[in-house]
């Protein structure tokens, strides 16, 4: 499974790159602007940036939900770096733009996505990631966990190429459970990718190992 991290914020991109176990990032609207980033050119030098500190998938998110705005700025994201990909919503128009996009070898992740409807029509449409939000499925009393094994069941069966993106992980055991399940992809947050090195067996041999390794010393 591919690790992706997703925030925008370049000093969490960096620890995490840091670590060197980082596939790619995913970024939307609302992490966008959690960091302040306001205006088009400054939106499209955040991507640049980011693009350039990590050797990886870095998907970029349209604002528009017509097709015409989003092939348009579909087109402008895919031209700032070859690892851009295209983030469309999960809307009527966005399954026709995917399917552009697809033609047009532009590499899409289609987001917002909560059923496994959605995810036969993206994957249909050739999307080369397709995100479930697992933490949000969690928090409407459903589980988020039984969509992308579905999806996973379905893709099998039909030999759909589109590649499995677990989203809204919240948690480290959102992670492990997304591994199991069988997604291609996951996105968490840096506070999860963290959460799955602690354990506190681990911190009671370390430090017991420290401690005789001083009686070891000349
Ligand atoms: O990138 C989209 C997704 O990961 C959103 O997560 O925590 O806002 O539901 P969250």
């Amino acid at each position: 499974m591919k690790f992706f991290i997703d925030t925008a914020n370049l000093a969490q991109i960096a620890e995490a790159n840091d670590l060197g176990i980082l596939d790619g990032v995913t970024t939307n609207p609302s992490l966008m602007a959690k960091e302040g980033i306001k205006g088009t050119d400054a939106i499209m030098n955040h991507y640049k940036t980011i693009c350039e500190m990590v050797d990886g998938d870095v998907s970029a998110e349209v604002f528009g939900t017509d097709f015409d705005s989003i092939i348009a700025e579909g087109q402008k994201l895919a031209a700032i770096h070859p690892n851009i990909v295209v983030k469309v919503p999960m809307i009527k128009a966005g399954v026709k733009a995917i399917k552009w996009f697809t033609e047009n070898n532009i590499r899409t992740n289609c987001t917002l996505v909560f059923s496994a409807g959605q995810a036969i029509l993206a994957a249909k449409a050739g999307a080369t990631y397709l995100s479930p939000f697992l933490g949000r499925i969690d928090d409407s009393g459903w589980d988020g966990m039984m969509l992308i094994e579905q999806i996973r069941a379905i893709y099998d069966i039909q030999g759909y190429q589109t590649e499995i993106l677990a989203a809204s992980i919240r948690s480290p055991n959102h992670i492990i459970s997304a591994a199991e399940a069988g997604a291609d992809v996951c996105t968490c947050p840096l506070d999860s990718i963290l959460g799955l090195l602690k354990h506190p067996l681990t911190d009671i041999g370390l430090a017991k190992f420290l401690e005789d390794a001083k009686k070891t010393e000349l």
